[in-house]
């Protein structure tokens, strides 16, 4: 059954020359039907060079924005319509506007994961496997992060050279993990190695063997030469690594860490997605878009 239906997408995707993008925290039976499967900052720069006309993107609502607004000529689509972030939503631009008033000599630095017009007021986007590094390269001394308080002050942290201003919002998924648990885990498997995507409390990164993104902890996994690993990010990660290193054991850090959000989308809202009975195509005002796009452009130019 499975099978049937990733022929019958493989074929639509051909026929009607369409890219599906798909986060890593889709399921493998997605992942497996998709051009590119990556974290938040892999996908956005694949989506700016994929060749194909129409994309659809398998993950939650900015993801498919920021397609959008890297290929305004490209029909886009988010294969289920109800796949938002609730960290995207947790400020608005207003909000941000009257905080920078305080604040007017600090560079706006957005976590990917907002909306379309909060990336209007940042002066640069950041992914979790970019923030570091961009904060660092930055010529601004002073740095105002939105919105996920447990990325800014892991990157607060890894550049303690420059000086940050943070907001309260975060991941509810990542942020439900404590350090009891962390602790439980590695009391469990006391020969793994500890995984956590810097979304985390910063109790529990503290904790952490290696602190990366989705994308960042699997190639970790995989290169590394010891056996046993426990994965502090959504559960997906657990399985796709699991199929691709069939010799290692992987371990949840908490059966909690599943994103409700990111398990919407499945394979038949794919299918009729590409059958033109499902997913919603993205259209974005030509204003927002160009003044929204500026700060993805300027993550990209800082090459992730
Ligand atoms: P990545 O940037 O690691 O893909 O993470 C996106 C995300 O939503 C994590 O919760
Ligand atoms: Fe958003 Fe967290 Fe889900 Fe990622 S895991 S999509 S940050 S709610």
């Amino acid at each position: 059954m499975i099978k049937d239906l990733q022929q019958k997408i493989l074929r639509l995707k051909r026929e009607q020359d369409v890219c599906i993008l798909a986060h890593s925290y889709m399921s493998e039976e997605i992942c497996e039907v998709a051009d590119f499967t990556g974290d938040s900052f892999a996908l956005s720069v694949k989506a700016k060079s994929a060749p194909q006309g129409t994309i659809i993107m398998c993950g939650v609502r900015f993801m498919a924005e920021v397609v959008k607004m890297l290929s305004p000529e490209k029909r886009v689509y988010l294969a289920n319509a109800q796949a938002g972030c609730p960290m995207a939503e947790q400020f608005d631009e207003e909000i941000i506007s009257e905080v920078k008033k305080s604040y007017p000599d600090y560079a706006v630095v957005a976590y990917i994961n907002t909306t379309a017009r909060l990336k209007t007021v940042a002066d640069v986007c950041v992914t979790s496997s970019s923030a570091v590094k961009i904060c660092r390269a930055l010529p601004q001394k002073n740095i105002l992060f939105i919105p996920d308080i447990n990325l800014g002050t892991y990157v607060k942290e890894q550049v303690p050279e420059k000086n940050f201003k943070l907001l309260s919002g975060g991941c509810p998924t990542h942020a439900k993990i404590q350090r009891e648990d962390a602790l439980a885990a590695k009391e469990a498997h006391p020969n793994a190695l500890l995984l956590v995507h810097p979304e985390c409390r910063p109790e529990v990164v503290e904790l952490a063997d290696f602190v990366g993104s989705t994308a960042g902890i699997m190639e970790y996994a995989e290169k590394s030469d010891k056996r046993e690993f426990i994965i502090g990010t959504e559960n997906a990660i657990v399985q796709h690594l699991q199929f691709k290193c069939p010799d290692k054991d992987f371990y949840p850090l908490s059966k909690d860490l599943v994103c409700n959000n990111m398990k919407l989308t499945t394979l038949i809202d794919l299918l009729r997605c590409l059958e033109g009975r499902g997913g919603e195509q993205i259209t974005m005002d030509e204003n927002l878009r160009l003044k929204a796009v500026k700060s993805i452009d300027k993550m990209i130019e800082f090459g992730g």
